[in-house]
C-alpha cells in the first residue's frame, strides 16, 4: 500500500479528486494528525470533529475557509491568542460574514439571520420550489438530456434564495446570469489564490440598495421585513449588518446545494436499483438524501484556529495552531459507521453524519437544502420515466469518468450529464 501520510493535501489534485483513502490513512496513524507541509493539524474522526466543533471556547471560527491561507498574519504567542485574532480579523478572507465570526458577534449576526429564514417564510419559499423545479425542467426535458449542474442545480439553488430573501421578480433573472453562471469564487483553491475579504461585492451593492431603499420608504414586502428587523435586544442593526447575513446565503448555499444535488443523481444514475426503489417508494427519498450528504458531503473540511492552547482527541494543541475538521472523513469514520464506503439505504444512524458541520456554526441552511433537494428529486422522477448516466460523457457503467472540483475545500462535479426519457 502506498503511504500517502505525506503528501501535500492542499496541492495535491489526485487527492483532491479521491481523497478518502488519504483520510483513512491519516485516521488510522490517528484522528488527529499533524500534516508536514503546513503543520495543520488533520482531523479525521467523526469523535474527534464533533468534539472540535463544540469547543468554539478554544477554537476561533476565524479562518473557517482560508485554513493556511493566506498564512497567519501575526507570530502566535503564548497559550492565548485571543487579542492578536481580534487585532488582525479583518485581514481574513470573508470576515465581514457570520461564518468567521466568533461570539458575541456571531451571535448576534446569526440572530438577524433567525428573523429571515421564520417559518412561515420558508414555507412560502418551498411552495416556490415545486414550480421553480417545474420551469427549470421545462427548459430542457423536451431534449432527452441535460448538463445537470448548469442547466439545473446551479440556476435553481440561485432562484430558490433570491426568492426566500424576497428580491423583486425582475431583478431575478440578473441575480441568476450574475451568480449561476460564472464560475465560483477561488475558495479553497489548489494554487491558494487568495480569496478576496469580501467576494461579494455585486450582491453587497443590489442589497445595500434594497435595504436603504425599503427603510426611507417601507412597503408590503419581504424586503421590508429585513429592512427593518432588529436584534434581540431592540437595537437597529446598521444597512451593513442586515446586508451581510443576507448575500452570505447566496454563498453558502448555492455551490453546496448544486454538489448535494448532483451527488445524489450521479448515485441513481450509476445504481438503478436505488432509482427503481425511490420511483415505487417515495418516502425514502430523504434517507437516500442523507446517505448521500455523508457519502460526498460537499464540503469537505472546515477550519479552525485554536485561540487557546487545548486538546483534540489525545492530542496537545498549543494556541495557533490551525486545525482541519474533515467533515468527509469524519462522515466514513468505522469507529461510527459499518462498512463506511458502502451507500446504505437503510443505515440505523442515518442523521449522524455532520455534513453540515456542529455547534454554533451548523449550517443555517440545513433545512433549506435538504426541502431543494427533496423538491428536486421528486419532480425529476415525477417528470421522467427512466434516466441514466450519459456513456459518451462519463463512460459505461462500471468505468465511469467524474471530473471532481480542484479544491481542498469542497467536494463535488463539475459536470453531470444525463439522459432520460421524459414523461409524455
Ligand atoms: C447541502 C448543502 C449544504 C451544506 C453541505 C452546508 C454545509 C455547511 C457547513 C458544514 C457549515 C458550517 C461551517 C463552519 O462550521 O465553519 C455551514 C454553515 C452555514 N450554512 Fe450551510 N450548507 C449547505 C447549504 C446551505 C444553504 C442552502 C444555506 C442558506 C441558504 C446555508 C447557509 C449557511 C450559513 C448562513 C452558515 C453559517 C452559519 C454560522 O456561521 O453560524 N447553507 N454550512
Amino acid at each position: 500500500m502506498t503511504d500517502l501520510t505525506s503528501l501535500d493535501y492542499f496541492s495535491d489534485e489526485a487527492l483532491s479528486q479521491s481523497p478518502f483513502e488519504y483520510f483513512d490513512q491519516l485516521r488510522s496513524h490517528n484522528p488527529v494528525f499533524r500534516e508536514p507541509h503546513y503543520g495543520v493539524v488533520v482531523v479525521t474522526g467523526h469523535r474527534e470533529v464533533t468534539e472540535a466543533f463544540r469547543n468554539s471556547e478554544a477554537l476561533s471560527a476565524v479562518n473557517a475557509i482560508g485554513g493556511p491561507f493566506p498564512p497567519l498574519p501575526f507570530e502566535p504567542a503564548g497559550d492565548d491568542i485571543t487579542e492578536q485574532i481580534e487585532a488582525h480579523r479583518h485581514l481574513f478572507p470573508i470576515f465581514e460574514h457570520m461564518v468567521t465570526m466568533d461570539p458575541p458577534d456571531h451571535t448576534r449576526a446569526r440572530s438577524l439571520l433567525g428573523r429571515m429564514l421564520t417559518p412561515k417564510r420558508l414555507q412560502e419559499n418551498e411552495e416556490y420550489m415545486w414550480k421553480l423545479a417545474d420551469r427549470q425542467l421545462d427548459e430542457f426535458i423536451d431534449n432527452g438530456h441535460c448538463e445537470f449542474l448548469g442547466e439545473y442545480a446551479k440556476p435553481f439553488a440561485t432562484l430558490v434564495i433570491t426568492d426566500l430573501l424576497g428580491v423583486p421578480e425582475q431583478d431575478r433573472a440578473e441575480f441568476r446570469d450574475r451568480l449561476a453562471g460564472q464560475s465560483r469564487p477561488n475558495v479553497g483553491s489548489l494554487d491558494h489564490t487568495p480569496v478576496a475579504t469580501n467576494p461579494l461585492e455585486y450582491l453587497d451593492d443590489m442589497f445595500s440598495g434594497y435595504i436603504s431603499d425599503r427603510r426611507s420608504e417601507p412597503r408590503d414586502d419581504i424586503l421590508t421585513g429585513l429592512a427593518t428587523a432588529t436584534y434581540p435586544d431592540g437595537s437597529i442593526p446598521s444597512v451593513k449588518e442586515v446586508v451581510r447575513p443576507a448575500t452570505f446565503l447566496f454563498a453558502a448555499g448555492q455551490e453546496t446545494v448544486t454538489k448535494l444535488l448532483s451527488a445524489g443523481l450521479r448515485t441513481l444514475g450509476d445504481r438503478p436499483e436505488f432509482e427503481q426503489r425511490l420511483r415505487e417508494d417515495r418516502s425514502l427519498i430523504r434517507p437516500f438524501l442523507e446517505e448521500s450528504l455523508r457519502m460526498d458531503s460537499p464540503t469537505k473540511v472546515d477550519f479552525r484556529l485554536a485561540r487557546k492552547t487545548t486538546t483534540i482527541g489525545d492530542v496537545d494543541i498549543p494556541a495557533g495552531t490551525i486545525v482541519m475538521l474533515c467533515l468527509g472523513a469524519a462522515n466514513r469514520d468505522p469507529r461510527k459507521f459499518d462498512d463506511p464506503n458502502e451507500f446504505q439505504l437503510g443505515r440505523k444512524n442515518l442523521h449522524d453524519h455532520v455534513a453540515f458541520g456542529r455547534g454554533l456554526h451548523t449550517c443555517a441552511g440545513a433545512p433549506l437544502a435538504r426541502v431543494e433537494a427533496n423538491v428536486t428529486m421528486n419532480r425529476l422522477l415525477d417528470r421522467t420515466q427512466s434516466f441514466s448516466i450519459s456513456e459518451s460523457h462519463h463512460g459505461p457503467a462500471g468505468n465511469r469518468r467524474y471530473t471532481y472540483e480542484s479544491s481542498f475545500l469542497l467536494r463535488g462535479l463539475t459536470e453531470l450529464h444525463i439522459e432520460f426519457t421524459p414523461v409524455a
